[in-house]
């Protein structure tokens, strides 16, 4: 069956490429196409205008939403638009990350090579979990957000939708993190933050006045 699976990916910039590059390692599809209006001027076979995902000509493929981490409410729309439209959106995990039998990945959850995700934890639509992330026990992440290379969170953490986190961030145990958090690379997490859109960097750490220049 996933010899003769039609992948389609909205967005194929730099993200898109990306996620295309595990979709073939993962569930080598038989078909691709794009939507992508830089694409369609290219010529490239098998490119659509970005808008035209929800046609009912594309109703059998697969869907994978390539925009960048910058545009996370965008991702979360289109993401719902299919979903209320009863399109697929797999969840992808590379087969070198270990995830564990009792956690939960929904819809177009993304996780690249070498992450662990242990027991317990339930990671909610479209987020993307990048390079060697660890999610320990009992922690719960949001919809369409976004943890960078070396990220770890320990155990019975709560992250908020559309929360881009920095390569190498640490989170302590027992925190939530209220949603559209920016949080830089390298931060070192040790309190909860209840109000959202917050920028928080450095070790350690700093809650920011001033957003940060995401
Ligand atoms: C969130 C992020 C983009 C912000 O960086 P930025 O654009 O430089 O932020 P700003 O220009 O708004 O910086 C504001 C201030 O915070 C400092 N700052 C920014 N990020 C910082 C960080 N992670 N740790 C410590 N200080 C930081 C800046 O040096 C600047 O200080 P100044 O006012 O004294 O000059 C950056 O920290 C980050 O996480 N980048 C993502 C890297 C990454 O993980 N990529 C992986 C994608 S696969």
């Amino acid at each position: 069956m996933l010899q003769t699976m039609k992948a389609a990916y909205i967005g194929f910039g730099g993200m898109g490429q990306q996620i295309a590059n595990l979709v073939r390692t993962v569930l080598k599809p038989g078909e691709e196409i794009y939507f992508d209006d830089s694409l369609v001027k290219a010529g490239k076979p098998g490119a659509h205008p970005f808008n035209a995902y929800l046609h009912d000509e594309f109703a059998d493929c697969a869907f994978f939403i390539g925009l960048a981490y910058k545009q996370p409410a965008a991702k979360r729309r289109i993401l719902h638009e299919l979903l209320d439209k009863g399109r697929t959106v797999p969840s992808l995990v590379h087969p070198t990350a270990h995830v564990d039998p009792s956690a939960r990945l929904a819809d177009g959850v993304v996780i690249y090579p070498l992450c662990v995700i242990d027991m317990n934890v339930s990671i909610e639509a479209g987020t993307v979990i990048h390079n060697n992330v660890t999610v320990s026990h009992d922690s719960s992440i949001g919809e369409c957000c976004f943890l960078s290379p070396g990220v770890t969170l320990c155990g019975r953490v709560t992250l908020g939708a559309e929360s881009f986190v920095g390569a190498g961030a640490l989170f302590a145990n027992d925190l939530i993190i209220a949603h559209n958090a920016v949080i830089g690379m390298g931060t070192v997490v040790t309190r909860s933050i209840e109000t959202a859109g917050s920028s928080l960097i450095g070790n350690p750490m700093r809650v920011l006045e001033k957003a940060l220049n995401f």
